[in-house]
């Protein structure tokens, strides 16, 4: 882990915990990361328990620490958050805060930055094999330019790939961001974003496999509320807050309890670069009438 403490702001913290309704029971954090919104339910609600999920080693361990005080009302399950299986338990309150946490950003060696150099990995979970220089290095240049154009929404895809293609094998963060930058046309350089910046995020999201996890989580996690409960789903950029408004507007067992996103405020924007994209989404959901059977069955669905 190094010597960095795990440090990351959560966002969006009040806004999200007060969807939540005040119950005896559980609650489930589906990223916990280095445990914020954890910590501050846990305080604010005495009479909850939590179940603590992150899909990355490093931020469970911190979570732990960081929740170690209250001890047995809290239970942590490593794993991606679309596998979850709940068994007999439901849940008061329900939630997601999407993408990387600060320190998963800032630790060159987890290579989720071209910030910083370092090793072109990216996977929140380093029990996967497949890294991010497996895709570079080893896509075809057709798959790599649709991939980028998808998951970045990059228009200049198709030179990336071409650039990224005829100039591998990449290993390293800093130098894949200098071929991007290089494939791109000068006034695109010299723009808001950083030009990596929407390839490194397509990268991300293929690695960890996001949005994929992100629809089965969505179309999953109804089946896991206590009659009553609610869901929030905090994303930080348009693919995901897509995904999440429209499969929860249209669940059938969901009522959406706010049409527009909540953003952060201007104070918190200004303490948190992080929160100025961030969206708390519609995915606010309450069950309208759900009969429960601990576990549906396929037929009944
Ligand atoms: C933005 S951080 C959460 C920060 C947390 N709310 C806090 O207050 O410290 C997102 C966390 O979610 C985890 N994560 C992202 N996608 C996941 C998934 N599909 N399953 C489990 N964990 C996931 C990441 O590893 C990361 O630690």
């Amino acid at each position: 882990m190094g010597n960095l403490p795990f440090s990351h702001l959560p966002v969006l913290l009040d806004e999200t915990l007060a969807l939540w309704p005040q119950q005896e029971g559980w609650y489930l954090d589906c990223t916990v990361g280095g445990g914020g919104h954890a910590a501050a339910w846990l305080t604010r609600c005495p009479q909850a328990r939590l179940l603590a999920i992150d899909r990355d080693d490093e931020a469970l361990t911190a979570a732990r620490q960081r929740l170690a005080e209250f001890g047995d009302r809290v239970e942590f399950w490593h794993g991606n958050f679309a596998d979850f299986e709940p068994g007999d338990r439901r849940f008061w309150g329900i939630m997601a805060d999407l993408g990387v946490s600060s320190p998963q950003l800032d630790r060159p060696e987890r290579g989720f930055s071209f910030q910083q150099d370092g090793p072109l990995d990216m996977r929140m979970d380093r029990s996967q094999p497949l890294t991010a220089a497996d895709l570079v290095n080893t896509w075809d240049e057709t798959d790599l330019a649709n991939l980028i154009y998808r998951y970045g929404e990059e228009r200049y895809s198709r030179a990336i790939a071409r650039r990224l293609v005829g100039h591998r094998p990449f290993a390293d963060t800093q130098t894949l961001a200098q071929n991007i930058a290089a494939a791109v046309p000068p006034a695109y350089r010299r723009g808001r974003l950083h030009p990596a910046t929407r390839t490194f995020q397509a990268l991300r999201l293929a690695v960890n496999q996001e949005l994929e996890s992100l629809t089965r989580w969505l179309h999953r996690v109804a089946d896991w509320l206590q009659p009553g409960g609610t869901v929030a789903a905090i994303s930080f950029h348009s693919l995901e807050d897509r995904l999440v408004k429209h499969t929860l507007r249209d669940h059938p067992h969901l009522t959406v309890l706010t049409k527009k996103p909540l953003m952060a405020s201007p104070d918190e924007q200004k303490s948190n670069p992080r929160a100025r994209s961030a969206k708390l989404r519609g995915p606010v959901a309450k069950l309208r009438s759900h009969r429960f059977s601990p576990e549906p069955s396929p037929i009944s669905r």
